[in-house]
C-alpha cells in the first residue's frame, strides 16, 4: 500500500503568517492564516519591521493550530515546506527559522519553496484533475509574470512586468483615491458602482510580446485625478476605479491569450492575490473560451497568501527528491522560471 504523505507548509513572506497541512499534495487538512492587514492599514502599506515582529508572535501558535485542526501529530509529518523567497527578508526569516527548527527536531526533510511557484500550485487544489502543461498568469503585489508550466518541476518564464506589478498598480491607484490598504479589493468594490467606459487610460505598447508595463497607466490615472482637482472639476472615484480596472485587465488578458495561442496551450491558470478579482476571472475566462482554452483559478482564500499552496508545491518537490539544507537562507529577490 502506498504511504500517505503529509506536508506541513509555512508561509511568512509578507503580511500573513500561515501554516497548513496537505495530504498527498491535493487534500487540504488545515489552512490557518493570521493576517496582519489591520495592523498595517493605518500606515497605508506593509511596514517590514512591524511585519517581522508580528510573525514572531504568530508563527508558533499558527503552526500548532494547523496541526490540531488537521488532527495530524508532529511525528506523522513527512516533511516541512517553507517559503524562502521572494518577500521581505525579516519576515521570511521568521517562518524559515521555525521550519528549520521543526525539521531538525523531528528529523524530517526541509523543503524550501518559491512563493510564486506556490501561488501557481494553488490551482492544483482548485482542480484535482489539473495536470501540466498549462500557462500561468501570476499577478501578485510584487510580481506579474506569464509562466509556461511544462511539468510539475519545469517552468519557463515567457514575460513579466518591466516596472510595477499589477497588484502594486491597484494598491497605488487605490491609495491615491484615498482607499484603505490593500487597495485591490477596494478598487474592485468601488468599480462595481462606476462606468468602465467613462475614461480612456493608455496602456504601454512594448516590443516584447509577453512583457507588461503598468507604471504609465498608474501615472495617467494619478495625473487625471490631479488635473481634475486642480481645475475644480469633480472626480467620480467609481468611474476612475472602473476605467482603471478595465484597462489593466485588458492588458493582462490580451497578452495571456496571445501567449496561450502562440504556445498551443489550452489550459490557463490564474495565480496570486490579483487572481481573486472577479472581473479579471470573468474577462479572462470568456477570452479563453473564445480562444478554445479554459481558465482555472483558485478559490479566493487560496489566491491571496496562504500556506496550503506552499505545502502543495512542497509535495511535488518532495516527490522529485528535492530537499533543502538546514543552512537554507532567505532569498528576498527570488524570481520565477530561473
Ligand atoms: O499574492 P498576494 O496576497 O501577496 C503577494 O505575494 O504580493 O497579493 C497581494 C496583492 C495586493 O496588491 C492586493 O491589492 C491584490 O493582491 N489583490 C487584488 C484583489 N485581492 C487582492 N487586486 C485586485 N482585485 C482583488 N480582488
Ligand atoms: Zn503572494
Amino acid at each position: 500500500m502506498k504511504e500517505d504523505i503529509y506536508i506541513l507548509g509555512i508561509e511568512s513572506s509578507c503580511d500573513e503568517t500561515a501554516a497548513a497541512v496537505v495530504k498527498n499534495g491535493r487534500e487540504v487538512l488545515s489552512n490557518v492564516i493570521a493576517s496582519q492587514v489591520p495592523v498595517h492599514r493605518k500606515f497605508g502599506g506593509v511596514v517590514p519591521e512591524i511585519a517581522s515582529r508580528q510573525h514572531i508572535q504568530a508563527v508558533l501558535p499558527v503552526i500548532r493550530q494547523a496541526l490540531d485542526e488537521a488532527k495530524v501529530a508532529q511525528k506523522e509529518l513527512t516533511a516541512v515546506a517553507v517559503t524562502y523567497g521572494p518577500g521581505l527578508v525579516g519576515a521570511l526569516l521568521v517562518g524559515l527559522s521555525a521550519a528549520k527548527a521543526l525539521a531538525f527536531a523531528l528529523d524530517r526533510p526541509l523543503i524550501g519553496v518559491n512563493h510564486l511557484e506556490g501561488h501557481v500550485f494553488a490551482n492544483f487544489l482548485a482542480e484535482p484533475e489539473l495536470e501540466p502543461p498549462f500557462l500561468a498568469l501570476v499577478v501578485s503585489g510584487g510580481h506579474t509574470s506569464l509562466l509556461k508550466v511544462t511539468d510539475y518541476n519545469a517552468f519557463s518564464l515567457l514575460g513579466e512586468t518591466r516596472d510595477d506589478a499589477a497588484g502594486e498598480a491597484f494598491d497605488k491607484v487605490a491609495r491615491y483615491l484615498g482607499l484603505p490598504y490593500p487597495g485591490g479589493p477596494e478598487i474592485e468594490k468601488l468599480a462595481q458602482k462606476g462606468d468602465p467606459s467613462a475614461l480612456a487610460f493608455p496602456i504601454a505598447r512594448l516590443a516584447s510580446p509577453y512583457d507588461f508595463s503598468f507604471s504609465g497607466l498608474k501615472s495617467a490615472v494619478i495625473n487625471y485625478v490631479h488635473s481634475q482637482v486642480q481645475a475644480g472639476r469633480p472626480v467620480v472615484k467609481a468611474d476612475v476605479a472602473a476605467s482603471f480596472q478595465k484597462t489593466i485587465i485588458a492588458a493582462l488578458v490580451n497578452k495571456t491569450i496571445a501567449a496561450a495561442r502562440a504556445e498551443g496551450l489550452t489550459q490557463i491558470a490564474l495565480a496570486g492575490g490579483v487572481a481573486a478579482n472577479k472581473m479579471l476571472q470573468k474577462t479572462l475566462s470568456e477570452a479563453a473560451a473564445a480562444a478554445g482554452a479554459r481558465l482555472i483559478h483558485p478559490a479566493p482564500i487560496l489566491c491571496t497568501d496562504n500556506a496550503v499552496m506552499i505545502a502543495s508545491r512542497g509535495y511535488y518537490l518532495y516527490k522529485a527528491g528535492i530537499r533543502s539544507p538546514l543552512s537554507l537562507n532567505a532569498a528576498p529577490a527570488l524570481g520565477l522560471g530561473g
